[in-house]
């Protein structure tokens, strides 16, 4: 009997979750596994939601944004009872082991599960890149080029009207999108949760903007370090009445799209180097990106918290602006 591997995508989607899926697929039935995908993360495999698949199953879903598989963040798996069901169904299924893609609330209840006995392998699926131990989660590069789009959408307009954008990133708890889409399209205030800031500060900066001639400000906020509309709020009633300030909020915008190219590899890499692990036996970790390279990283350090800001790029940015 061919060992079987089943895998599944959790928490919020992520550009490229699909790519990692086929790649997953793919590769493990390239090496003579039989391969089960879990609709709707750990709520499905609660659910028993499981569905043995052939290598057309993930045609077309290299290049697909969200996950056809389906994601969800289920209140059962946190509940005392919830890894214990859980690793349960997994071994009444005959699952050797699960390939579980997401972030830092997948990683936590991968670790639950493996409390209970189960083997698991994470694959890292969130735009919010805050991964402990490796540099660059799947969906970032996307999520990144998807807000660069709207902030350089939101230039033209500013400039036409001479107003100020305050635009709000995801993110969570981390910074990199904002740092990473703001600095990309020239902001001239990045507010980041892992750095303090002052809205006295940023009415100084816009004011003297103003008084220098620059006809328009973009100020883009991490959700982590505030809200947009709070910030807007703000400005326009200390800014001389003629130049307004908007908040623009693209939410989940950010997590929708085709993957990047960049996505697309990192999924296909991660997706066959998960499946390797496997095979030579290593489970307990998580694979990812770090430098460049295919990293594995114990499920301890990939949820230790949240992976530090690079202080040097925020510096950069601020120099820039
Ligand atoms: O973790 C990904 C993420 O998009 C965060 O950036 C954001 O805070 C959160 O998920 C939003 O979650 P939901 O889709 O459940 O509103």
């Amino acid at each position: 009997m061919p060992k079987k591997i089943a895998v599944l995508t959790s928490g919020g989607d992520a550009p490229g979750m699909n790519a990692a899926v086929r790649a997953v697929v793919r590769c493990g039935i390239s090496a003579g596994l039989e391969v089960e995908l879990i609709y709707r993360g750990y709520e499905g495999l609660l659910a028993g939601e499981f569905e043995k698949v052939d290598s057309k199953a993930v045609s077309n879903m290299l290049s697909r944004g969200g996950s056809f598989i389906g994601c969800a963040r289920s209140a059962e798996m946190l509940q005392p009872h919830g890894p214990g069901k859980a690793a349960g169904i997994l071994k009444d299924h005959g699952i050797d082991c699960l390939l579980a893609i997401g972030g830092d609330g997948t990683f936590r209840g991968a670790k639950a599960l493996m409390k209970n006995g189960a083997n698991v392998i994470g694959l890292t699926g969130t735009i919010d890149n805050d991964i402990p131990g490796m540099d660059r989660t799947l969906g970032f590069d996307t999520a990144c080029d998807t807000l660069a789009w709207c902030i350089n959408r939101l230039r033209d307009t500013a400039e036409s009207h001479h107003r100020t954008f305050v635009i709000e990133a995801m993110g969570r708890n981390a910074g990199w999108l904002a740092l990473h889409a703001g600095m990309a399209c020239g902001a001239d205030v990045i507010l980041i949760p892992e750095i303090p800031w002052d809205r006295e500060e940023v009415l100084d900066t816009v004011t003297r903007r103003i008084s220098d001639g620059r006809t328009f400000s973009l100020v883009v906020i991490a959700e982590g370090a505030g809200r947009a509309t709070d910030l807007t709020g703000f400005l326009n009633q200390h800014l001389p009445e003629m130049h307004e300030v908007r908040a623009c909020i693209p939410g989940h915008i950010q997590r929708g799209g085709a993957p990047t190219t960049v996505d697309r590899i990192l999924a296909s890499r991660t997706g066959f180097a998960a499946v390797q692990a496997y095979l030579a036996g290593r489970t307990g970790m998580v694979v990812g990106q770090l430098r460049g390279e295919v990293v594995e990283v114990a499920f301890d350090v990939a949820t230790s918290g949240i992976r530090g800001i690079d202080r040097s790029l925020y510096d950069l940015a601020m120099v820039l602006a």
